[in-house]
Formats: C-alpha cells, sequence, structure tokens
C-alpha cells in the first residue's frame, strides 16, 4: 500500500477524497498480476460464469490487463489512459472483485485442474439460450460449446467452415482427423454424422485426459440428441478405446487416447500417429486451460504435421494471444467464421492455400 505523502503526490490521479477501494484494486491487482500463478487464479474467478461481472470483464479484458501488466508510475499510466479518453480511476473500478468461495488454491506449479471423474457431481447438463443443452465440467467452471451448442458449433465451426464435406468427395484414401479435447463427443460425432453419407474412410484419433464427459453424455441422449445412433460405437469406444463400424458406404475408425496431451504429444507414440487433415481443437479456454494453448505444444503439434498433407485446424477462440500463439508455432492463422455469440473465430493451417 502506498503511505501519505505519495498518496497525496497522486491526488490528481485519485482525486482530492481518493478512495482506498480504488487504490488498492489496482495497487494490489497488480502486485498479484505479475505472479503467474496468481494471474491464472484471478483470471478463473473473473471469469467464472457465476461472476457478475464476467460480462463487464470481458468487454474492458484489453485495457484492464494492460494497467494490470504496466510498469509505469501512476502519475504516466494515468496521463496515457488519458489520452484515450479513459483515467487510471475509472479503469481500477474495472478490475473485478475476487469471491473468495471458488478462489480455490491450487497446488504451486499445477497449471491447470484437471476434470475428474471421481468428483460428484464434476459434470452437469446446462439448458443454453439456444434451448439446446451442453455439459458443464465443475472444476473448469466452464461449459463445452456455450454459445449456439454442441451438434450446431460443432457443425459449424469444424464441419462446415472447412469444407469436410467437399473434402470428402475430392479426397483419395484415409482421411485423417485428430480430436483434440474429445469431451462429451459433439465435434467427433458431428463430422461422422454430416458425413456418413460420403463413400469415405474416416481415421479418428481422439485426445483427452480422462473419458468422463463423454460417459456422462452418453446418460443424456434425450438431452444431447448428437448421441442418438452412436450408442454401441460409444459405449465399445469407451470400453475398448477403439471401434471401427460401417454407417452405408462410410468406414470408421476410431481410437480414443486417455492422457495428458501435453505429455503424449512429446512422448514417442506422438511419432507413430497417422498426419492428420483436419484437427478439431477444441480444449477449454486458454484461461483455464493454458497448458493446452502453449507455444511449445502447437509448435510440436506444428512439427508433426506432413507438409505434403494440407492440414487446417479451426478453434473457436479468436483471442490475439492464441493467433499470435499459433503464427509463432508455425501455422498460417485466418480469420474464422461466426458462430453464436463471437463474430469470428480462427483457423490455422500449415500451409497458405
Ligand atoms: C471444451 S471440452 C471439449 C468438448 C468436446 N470437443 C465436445 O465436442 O464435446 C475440453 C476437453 O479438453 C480436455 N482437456 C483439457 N486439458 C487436457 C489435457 N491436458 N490433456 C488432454 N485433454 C485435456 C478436457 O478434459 C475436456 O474434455
Amino acid at each position: 500500500m502506498r503511505d501519505a505523502a505519495a498518496l497525496a503526490a497522486d491526488a490528481d490521479v485519485w482525486g482530492p477524497y481518493a478512495s482506498y477501494d480504488d487504490v488498492a484494486r489496482f495497487e494490489y491487482g497488480r502486485r498479484m498480476w505479475r505472479l503467474a500463478e496468481m494471474r491464472e487464479r484471478l483470471l478463473t474467478n473473473w471469469l467464472d460464469e457465476r461472476h457478475p461481472h464476467r460480462e463487464r470483464f470481458l468487454e474492458h479484458r484489453a485495457l484492464v490487463e494492460e494497467v494490470l501488466n504496466s510498469e509505469e508510475s501512476v502519475a504516466a499510466l494515468d496521463a496515457k489512459l488519458r489520452q484515450r479518453g479513459t483515467t487510471l480511476r475509472c479503469l481500477s473500478r474495472e478490475i473485478p472483485v475476487v469471491f473468495g468461495q471458488w478462489f480455490e488454491t491450487r497446488e504451486p506449479g499445477r497449471a491447470a485442474p484437471i476434470a475428474d471423474a471421481a468428483k460428484p457431481n464434476e459434470y452437469s447438463l446446462v439448458r443454453l439460450r439456444s434451448g439446446a443443452h451442453s455439459v458443464h465440467a465443475r472444476s473448469y467452471a466452464e461449459t463445452m460449446h456455450p454459445g449456439i451448442g454442441p451438434a450446431a458449433e460443432a457443425e459449424a465451426l469444424y464441419v462446415r467452415q472447412t469444407g469436410l464435406i467437399e473434402r470428402l468427395r475430392a479426397h483419395h484414401g484415409e482421411f485423417v482427423i485428430w480430436d483434440i479435447g474429445l469431451g462429451a463427443g459433439a465435434n467427433a460425432l458431428t463430422a461422422l454424422r454430416q458425413t456418413e453419407a460420403l463413400d469415405a474412410s474416416l481415421r479418428l484419433i481422439s485426445f483427452d485426459s480422462t473419458d468422463a464427459p463423454l460417459r456422462f453424455a452418453s446418460g443424456h441422449p434425450a438431452e444431447l440428441p448428437y448421441l442418438r445412433g452412436y450408442e454401441q460405437e460409444v459405449a465399445r469406444l469407451i470400453e475398448t478405446r477403439h471401434v471401427r463400424f460401417r454407417r452405408g458406404a462410410q468406414r470408421v475408425d476410431w481410437t480414443l487416447n486417455i492422457a495428458d496431451f501435453p505429455a503424449l504429444l512429446q512422448s514417442p507414440a506422438a511419432a507413430t500417429w497417422p498426419r492428420p487433415h483436419l484437427i478439431l481443437f477444441d480444449p477449454f479456454s486458454p484461461a483455464r486451460n493454458p497448458a493446452m494453448w502453449t507455444r511449445p505444444l502447437l509448435a510440436q503439434l506444428y512439427r508433426l504435421l506432413d507438409p505434403a498433407r494440407p492440414c487446417l485446424l479451426p478453434t473457436y477462440s479468436r483471442s490475439t494471444q492464441v493467433r499470435v500463439t499459433l503464427l509463432l508455432a508455425g501455422f498460417w492463422v485466418g480469420t474464422g467464421r461466426a458462430t453464436g455469440r463471437k463474430e469470428e473465430t480462427t483457423v490455422a493451417a500449415n500451409r497458405p492455400e
């Protein structure tokens, strides 16, 4: 906390009757923000769907983060903000409060919570504004496909915008899809369903640290209709981690790898996976699931692609940080189509076309 003399010197910034609440939010906020572990916990708290100021934080997030990242003096920072039509006093009030009830402590060094199937009520069904249902993961405090719902988002983001049907029609031989973050299976099953009329061979390789969300989802086909008609195949996949089946002319070979993906990607096994033509990249958000969005992970993913095999990697994130990380990892990066509440998403590729 600043002493009285320093506060007096900052009177122009905080006003003649400085609110210690404004000063504390800024001063403590900036100090905590410098610690990576604390930064992640703050973001987790502020982005929690229960946080009443979540939307407001999202609206002002870039500027709030800039202020928390700043190194300048209070006066210099305030002068900079005034040039942009605001003040440090106003901005400090946009730093959200922290709700202690879910500001949980993590073991040092543990990057992100792993959804734990053994926890009671780890997964639940939520009804979205669109009327569709989706699966909520309690450890991450995040809902899968929270915008327009699982099947609609999977179709818009991973099937239609990638031109999957047209690509499969023109494709000869096996078409390989890596499904990173299988979760409740919406992306994988929507891709299969949307292409089931085609005479095509699909090799689907799914990855997740747990099969618990898929187990949970398979108990709710009434609310999650994208599962209907695939009950037996999903049950077999969960049971044996591999299933092979035919639907009309479509041939499917589906494998499930249960492991921590960043670790698995570094293992010798990764070199043996068939190279993908399409990657359904769908971890939880970078704020909640940072280990899945690092530059080393994306760079390793890029290295595993076959340069002679065009591969697309669509993802729902439109954040500049994610796009820059993809670029630094070696990908070409473009703007993806809108889905639900997001006016744009991101498509990365290993080739410019
Ligand atoms: C948003 S959900 C995926 C939703 C899914 N694609 C669907 O369509 O239902 C993100 C998934 O990423 C998985 N995940 C998060 N961190 C992981 C890690 N380190 N390794 C493997 N999977 C991880 C989570 O367990 C979760 O199932």
